[in-house]
């Protein structure tokens, strides 16, 4: 039995799919709101992330566990995952993590996760996957106003990854012992502008969007509209200053899956129907 955290997210979700899609048993964890929205197939447990408690509640019978960073009591959960035998965790981390920066805020949650894995659980795998393309489900409240898609760092190319290509990668490392100890960046096929990503999702889902770049000093103000500052500016120094690589195309999903990343093209035609005008 497989546990999944955050089983109704983009990156939980997609996972709990791919496993169920390769015939594995999934424990899908979902807070109490989301439970309903649980692949069907998948056995649900509802618990708080935050809750070391009620996390250890759902580790009867489980081999291997798919986890999200940052919540509190992870060392406790952790600790309790190696008790109980289980075998293997594969940690969802981020590409935040290679500069050691404490003082970022997104960074710093993941590396402490990374690290109490490292001090506490079973066997690990970290995955630090680039910016998952079902992100780009964010800009249909734009998309309902008209045709213009305003983006922020318009001068930054990021290799984004299909969320079904790091549920592959996640399949592989929970369900193998050639992944232990490993921590690997999982990218897509090729780094995009956001006015590149907004012609090839225009070209494939048919609809006439058109890009618009947001200049950095308005994108602060605009991202803290929906996040409190200290996440607006770890965003900004990850993304403007560099402080992480999200355009670097790495093989991680062709070398562990033996297939091609999928494209962002391959993506949105897929997901068309939600950016469909309504009739
Ligand atoms: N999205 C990306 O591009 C990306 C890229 C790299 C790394 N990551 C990392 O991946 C992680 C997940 O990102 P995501 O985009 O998949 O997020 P998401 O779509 O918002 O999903 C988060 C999931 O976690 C659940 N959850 C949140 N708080 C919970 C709690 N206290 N107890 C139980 N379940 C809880 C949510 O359920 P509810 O909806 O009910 O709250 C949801 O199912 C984050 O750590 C992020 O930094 C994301």
């Amino acid at each position: 039995m497989i546990l999944v955290t955050g089983a109704t997210g983009q990156a939980g979700g997609a996972v709990v799919r791919g496993l169920l899609d390769r015939g594995l048993e999934v424990r899908a964890v979902a807070s109490a709101r989301s439970a309903a929205k649980v692949d069907p197939r998948a056995e649900v447990a509802v618990a708080d992330l935050g809750d070391a408690d009620s996390v250890q509640a759902c580790l009867d019978g489980v081999t291997a566990a798919f986890l999200h960073s940052g919540y509190a009591g992870i060392d406790e959960s952790q600790a309790a995952m190696r008790e109980r035998g289980v075998q293997r965790v594969v940690l969802l981390s981020s590409s935040a993590v290679p500069s050691g920066d404490l003082t970022n805020a997104v960074g710093a949650y993941h590396i402490r996760s990374e690290q109490a894995v490292r001090d506490h659980g079973p066997s690990w795998t970290f995955l630090r996957p680039y910016s998952l393309m079902s992100n780009t489900l964010r800009w249909l409240d734009q998309l309902a106003d008209g045709e213009i898609v305003r983006l922020p760092f318009p001068d930054v190319a990021v290799a984004t990854l299909h969320p079904d290509d790091l549920a592959a990668v996640a399949a592989v490392c929970l369900t193998s012992d050639d992944h232990t100890g490993r921590a690997y960046p999982v990218s897509g096929p090729a780094a995009l502008r956001p006015a590149e990503q907004v012609e090839i999702v225009a070209a494939a889902t048919g609809r006439a969007m058109r890009f618009d770049g947001i200049p950095d000093d308005q994108a602060r103000a605009q991202l803290g509209k929906s996040m409190p500052p200290q996440y607006v500016d770890a965003f900004y120094r990850l993304f403007v200053e560099g402080d992480a690589d999200e355009t670097t195309v790495v093989p991680t999903v062709r070398e562990l899956t033996g297939a091609e990343p999928r494209t962002l093209a391959d993506w949105a035609t897929t997901h068309a129907s939600a950016f469909a005008l309504p009739s």
